[in-house]
C-alpha cells in the first residue's frame, strides 16, 4: 500500500481523536498525519504514534495534498468543508449526517456493503451509529432470508452526544455522590440515575430523527426500499457503547439454530451464547473494541417468521471512528 496523507476533521472531539487511535493501532503506512479542529483547539499539540503533532486550524486551503479526510464534525461542519475537499482532490469519509442519504453518496458499513464504497465521487458517508451495530447483528440472517421489518429499542450511552454528554453525566454522578443538584446543560433532562426517551430532533412524525435513521439509512445499505424499521431510541446513563433490541421478521422463515450460525460466521461480530456464565452481552464487555456482540437469540413469541436478540457496540469505535477507518483501508488496499 502507498504512503497516505490523512487528516482528520475534528480531531479533538469523541469520534475524532478515537479515529487517531484507531488509525495508529491498525497501522496503515501513514506519510502525514494532519489533526485540525476549531480556532479553540489549533496549536494545542497531541500524541501520535508517540510523536507530538500539532492541531491546525481547519480552513478550505488545509486539505492540499491530503489523500483521505476522516470528518468527525457536526453535519453543519461537514457541509461546510465538503466543497474545498472535494476540490483538494481527497475521498472525504464523512461521520456526520450531511450526506447519507444524498443519492450521489455511498453509505457504507464495509462488511455489509463495501462494494458501494468504490462507487464514490468524493464522499462516502458513515452510516449513524446505531444503524451500523444493528446491521452487524442481523447481516448474517439478511443472508440466509430477506428481512422485511426490524421493531427496535435503542439504549444509547452519553458518548453518543460527544464529549459533551460524557461530561455532563461525570459531572452529574460527581454532584449526586456529594449530595448536590445536578447542572443540566447538554441533555433534555437529567441523565445520570434516569433514562430519557427521546434523542435528537423530532422528524416530523412523532418519531425523532434518530430514530427515523435506522430504517432510511437501513434501506440504502442494504439496497431494500421497502424495508420497514420502527424504532424507539433511549439515552441511558452508560458512558460508552451502545445497546440495541430487535425483533425483526423475515420473508422466509430462519430456524434459530441457523440463525445463530449466520450471526457467528459474520465477518466482526461475535455470537455470545455463553459469556462468563451468562447468554448477553453488556455495553461494558463491548468498550474499546470493534465487535459487535449478539446475545438472547429467541424465536419471536408473536410470529412465526420473527427473531428477537439483543446486541452491543462501541459506538465511537464501529458505530464511527473504526467503520470510517476501515472504508478508508478498504479503497488504500484497492489502490
Ligand atoms: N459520538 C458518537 O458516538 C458518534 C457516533 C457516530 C457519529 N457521530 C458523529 O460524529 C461527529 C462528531 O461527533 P463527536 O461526538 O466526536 O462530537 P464532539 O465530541 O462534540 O467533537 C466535535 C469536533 O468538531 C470540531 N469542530 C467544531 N467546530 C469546528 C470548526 N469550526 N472547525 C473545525 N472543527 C470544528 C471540534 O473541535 P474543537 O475541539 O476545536 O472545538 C471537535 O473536534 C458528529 O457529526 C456526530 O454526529 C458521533
Amino acid at each position: 500500500m502507498k504512503k497516505l496523507n490523512i487528516a482528520v476533521l475534528g480531531a479533538t472531539g469523541a469520534v475524532g481523536q478515537e479515529m487517531l487511535k484507531v488509525l495508529a493501532e491498525y497501522d496503515l503506512p501513514i506519510e502525514k498525519l494532519l489533526p485540525l479542529g476549531s480556532a479553540r483547539s489549533a496549536g494545542r499539540k497531541i500524541l501520535f504514534k508517540g510523536k507530538e503533532v500539532e492541531i491546525q486550524e481547519a480552513t478550505d486551503g488545509c486539505f492540499k495534498g491530503m489523500d483521505f479526510v476522516l470528518g468527525a464534525v457536526e453535519g453543519d461542519m461537514s457541509k461546510r468543508f465538503a466543497p474545498a475537499i472535494k476540490a483538494s482532490g481527497a475521498v472525504y469519509i464523512d461521520n456526520s449526517s450531511a450526506f447519507r442519504l444524498d443519492p450521489e453518496v455511498p453509505l457504507v458499513v464495509p462488511e455489509v456493503n463495501g462494494a458501494d464504497a468504490f462507487e464514490n465521487k468524493g464522499i462516502i458517508a458513515n452510516p449513524n451509529c446505531c444503524t451500523i451495530i444493528a446491521l452487524m447483528a442481523v447481516a448474517g440472517i439478511e443472508k440466509l432470508s430477506r428481512i422485511e421489518k426490524m421493531v427496535v429499542c435503542t439504549y444509547q450511552a452519553v458518548s453518543g452526544a460527544g464529549q459533551a454528554g460524557i461530561a455532563e453525566l461525570e459531572s452529574q454522578m460527581k454532584a449526586l455522590a456529594a449530595g448536590e443538584k445536578p447542572e443540566i446543560k447538554t441533555f433534555a433532562t437529567q441523565i445520570a440515575l434516569n433514562v430519557i426517551p427521546f434523542i435528537d430532533a423530532p422528524y416530523g412524525n412523532d418519531y425523532s430523527k434518530e430514530e427515523m435513521k435506522m430504517q432510511n439509512e437501513g434501506r440504502k445499505i442494504l439496497h431494500d426500499p421497502d424495508l420497514k424499521v420502527n424504532c424507539t431510541c433511549v439515552r441511558v446513563p452508560v458512558m460508552r457503547s451502545h445497546s440495541i433490541a430487535v425483533t425483526l421478521r423475515t420473508a422466509e422463515k430462519v430456524d434459530i439454530e441457523s440463525a445463530k450460525k449466520a450471526i457467528a460466521s459474520f465477518p466482526g461480530v461475535r455470537l455470545i451464547e455463553d459469556y462468563e456464565g451468562r447468554c448477553y452481552p453488556t455495553p461494558i464487555d463491548t468498550t474499546d473494541q470493534d465487535l459487535v456482540w449478539v446475545g438472547r437469540i429467541r424465536q419471536d413469541l408473536t410470529d412465526e417468521n420473527g427473531i428477537t436478540l439483543w446486541c452491543c457496540g462501541d459506538q465511537i469505535r464501529k458505530g464511527a471512528a473504526s467503520n470510517a477507518v476501515q472504508i478508508l483501508r478498504l479503497l488504500a488496499e484497492k489502490d
